[in-house]
């Protein structure tokens, strides 16, 4: 998949550090033993002259070393064991003096078998992510701070219970995805008039998603197909693939579906969208201000049966930003 090339420089540049920090610790871990404890201090320094007559031996290649070495690669095991044995002896981990690694795969090289490891990818991956997310206020909205009392909790809404029902319902429903947050998984549909708390609680869901550590992507669905469509025309800047990208994130958040300018190349998009993150069992969270008719109208047939199998959230109530001006006047 076509990541910019800044993005892979970047993943690069944290690779570089993760190295650095894992050999500090590494060293700091042998000086603290070696300070402490004489007993291993002498078998490390043993083990260092029996690694560099193993190297000189090597190196060396008259005659035969063929028993030679057998025998220093015996000594050098002995030596291993005794100071694993020792450091367990002395409280610690029997593997404290090893190297650290925060990917054991490639050892932080980001190469594993010949090819970027994973772990690098994800690093390319994070950084475009980041990009995209960079003006949106990804982490600004949480659980805590949505309120059930703008809801009224007196009159039954035409779906015979009090909006304050139906939206602790929904807070109900948000908390318990993200906290079952796992690959794959299923989607959602937010559903109702602005002004809901529809991007408060799909932002709710990103920020704790993001603290799990996967990759989260949100913005609204007018700035995202504006973004792919001039992508597409090749009037665009970098080289970032953005509907690859929302393809295929961990999570993908699109707001504001039905309020983009309406046309059959969106459209298309929209079903790419839809249809492979579905295909492959990504989780979406799709908001809406449009209703079940509105949707089929506006998108046809193949969208509306796909988000149909979403979980639908419907919202109620009334305009909470319109309330909060009012209390602070
Ligand atoms: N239950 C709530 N408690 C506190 N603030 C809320 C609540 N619902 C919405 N808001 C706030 O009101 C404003 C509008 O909500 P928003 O989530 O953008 O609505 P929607 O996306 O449904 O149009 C935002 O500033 C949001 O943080
Ligand atoms: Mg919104
Ligand atoms: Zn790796």
């Amino acid at each position: 998949m076509g990541f910019d090339s800044k993005f892979y420089i970047a993943a690069e540049a944290e690779m570089n550090a993760i190295r650095l920090k894992n050999e500090r610790t590494a060293a700091t871990r042998h000086s603290e033993i070696r300070s402490k404890y004489p007993d291993i201090a002498a078998l490390s320094d043993e083990l260092g002259s029996t690694s560099a007559k193993l190297f000189m031996l090597i190196s060396d290649r008259t005659g035969d070393i063929s028993a030679r070495l057998k025998e220093l690669e015996h000594e050098n095991l002995r030596i291993q064991r005794q100071i694993r044995a020792s450091l367990i002896e002395h409280g610690y981990p029997e593997n404290y003096l090893d190297p650290v690694y925060s990917c054991t795969e490639c050892k932080d090289t980001g190469i594993s078998n010949g090819r970027r490891c994973r772990c690098f990818m994800e690093k390319v991956k994070q950084a475009a992510s980041d990009e995209l997310n960079r003006t949106s206020p990804l982490t600004l909205c949480s659980f805590g701070e949505f309120n059930l009392t703008y809801y009224d909790d007196t009159v039954p809404t035409h779906l015979g219970v009090t909006a304050r029902k139906i939206m602790e319902y929904n807070l109900s429903v948000c908390k318990k995805y993200a906290d079952n947050f796992h690959l794959p998984y299923s989607s959602l549909l937010m559903r109702g008039k602005t002004g809901l708390g529809k991007t408060h609680l799909s932002l709710s869901i990103a920020s704790e998603i993001l603290k799990k550590g996967h990759s989260v992507i949100y913005g609204s669905a007018p700035d995202f197909f504006r973004r792919i469509e001039k992508e597409h025309f090749g009037n665009s800047t970098n080289d970032t693939n953005t509907l690859d990208m929302l393809i295929k994130t961990d999570l993908l958040v699109l707001d504001d579906v039905g309020a983009e300018f309406d046309s059959k190349y969106y459209i298309s998009a929209m079903y790419n969208i839809i249809n492979d993150r579905l295909n492959s069992s990504l989780p979406t969270i799709v908001n809406t201000n449009l209703d079940h008719d509105e949707i089929k109208n506006r998108y046809g047939e193949r969208i509306y049966s796909r988000l149909a199998t979403m979980e639908e959230l419907v919202f109620a109530g009334n305009d909470v930003r319109i309330m909060k001006q009012q209390s602070v006047q």
